[in-house]
């Protein structure tokens, strides 16, 4: 008797189980779900997402991460807003870019943000990215110092007016903002970390043309897939492969092969060299 019931009940979260996997089989396949950025989550689904990503911030943003810099270094701050994040967040008195209007979710405006967040939660973000809104990651582009000044100059938003952010936006001068890059002059100190050389594979957005060994994605053929890569005799069709070729390979392929469809993607010696360690390493293959 007591068997009889425990083979319904296991019947029955059987039937269960497979009709929730036929319900999402059928959510996927009918093209039910609209994409479309002009649809926006419900309310319910927007609070659960923010709820989502507030914690997960508060979780990894360590107040030490964030050492406040010089008094002046709020103007470089300021440029480095100019050139890198007004044209999605906007300024005070200053619309974002016409595109950052289309996205979804949309750019928030700072001042809100840099009233409710410590500047070391800012400076987590303004680092890592945020997936799944387009908040890109910041620091394999930008140099350490140079997110401390615009994480600065983000902190203090709510003080500006208009008038005041233009005066400060006028003050000093014009700036080269951001042609620092994530430079490390002393690159060969560095210790070679292969892990690191992963995600830097695709913050230079070699994913988007190249199939790499251990990275999700589509993986697209537009160059060829970068597994096995030790084996190789030449890199490209004939420069001899060694690591000091693929490291040069990966920041200058247009001086190698001037015709190439690959582009100079800006890569920084420290950044290739742990590629380079990391597709010809043994878990590349
Ligand atoms: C391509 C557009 C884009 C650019 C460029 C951009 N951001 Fe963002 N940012 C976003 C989006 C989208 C979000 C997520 C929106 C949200 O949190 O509601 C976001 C979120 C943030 C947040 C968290 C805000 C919050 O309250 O949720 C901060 C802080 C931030 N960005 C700072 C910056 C800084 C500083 C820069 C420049 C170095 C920058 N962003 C450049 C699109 C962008
Ligand atoms: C716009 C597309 C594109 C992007 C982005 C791109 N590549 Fe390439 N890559 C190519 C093409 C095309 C080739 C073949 C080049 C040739 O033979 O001229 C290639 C060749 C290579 C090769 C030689 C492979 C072999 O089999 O000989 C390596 C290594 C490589 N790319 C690494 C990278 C890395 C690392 C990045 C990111 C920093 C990157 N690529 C970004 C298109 C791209």
């Amino acid at each position: 008797m007591r068997m009889r019931t425990a083979w319904k009940a296991t019947l029955a979260s059987a039937a269960g189980a497979l009709a929730l996997a036929a319900g999402a089989a059928a959510f996927v396949w009918s093209g039910w779900y609209d994409v479309a950025a002009t649809r926006q989550h419900t309310q319910a689904v927007y609070d659960l997402l923010e709820q989502v990503m507030r914690h997960s911030i508060h979780a990894r943003a360590g107040e030490e991460d964030w050492v406040a810099p010089a008094s002046d270094a709020r103007l470089r701050g300021l440029r480095l807003y100019e050139a890198h994040c007004l044209q999605c967040h906007g300024a005070p008195g200053v619309a974002p870019a016409r595109f950052a209007l289309g996205m979804t979710p949309l750019p928030v405006n700072l001042v809100h943000t840099a009233r409710q967040w410590t500047p070391a939660q800012i400076h987590w973000v303004v680092s890592e990215g945020i997936k799944m809104t387009g908040m890109p990651a910041w620091r394999f582009r930008l140099a350490p110092h140079e997110i401390d000044e615009v994480v600065a100059f983000v902190a203090t938003l709510p003080t500006l007016s208009p008038a005041s952010y233009q005066a400060l936006a006028a003050s000093g001068p014009a700036g080269d903002a951001g042609t620092d890059g994530p430079t490390e002059p002393d690159a060969e100190t560095w210790p070679v970390d292969r892990a690191r050389g992963l995600t830097a594979l695709q913050q230079y957005a070699c994913t988007s043309c190249h199939a790499v060994p251990g990275a999700v994605g589509s993986q697209p053929a537009v160059g060829p897939p970068l597994h096995g890569l030790a084996q190789r005799k030449y890199l490209a069709g004939h420069l001899p492969n060694s690591p000091d070729n693929l490291v040069r390979w990966i920041r200058f392929p247009q001086r190698v092969a001037p015709r190439s469809a690959m582009p100079d993607l800006g890569v920084s010696e420290r950044d290739a060299r742990d590629m380079a360690a990391y597709l010809l390493g043994p878990a590349a293959d």
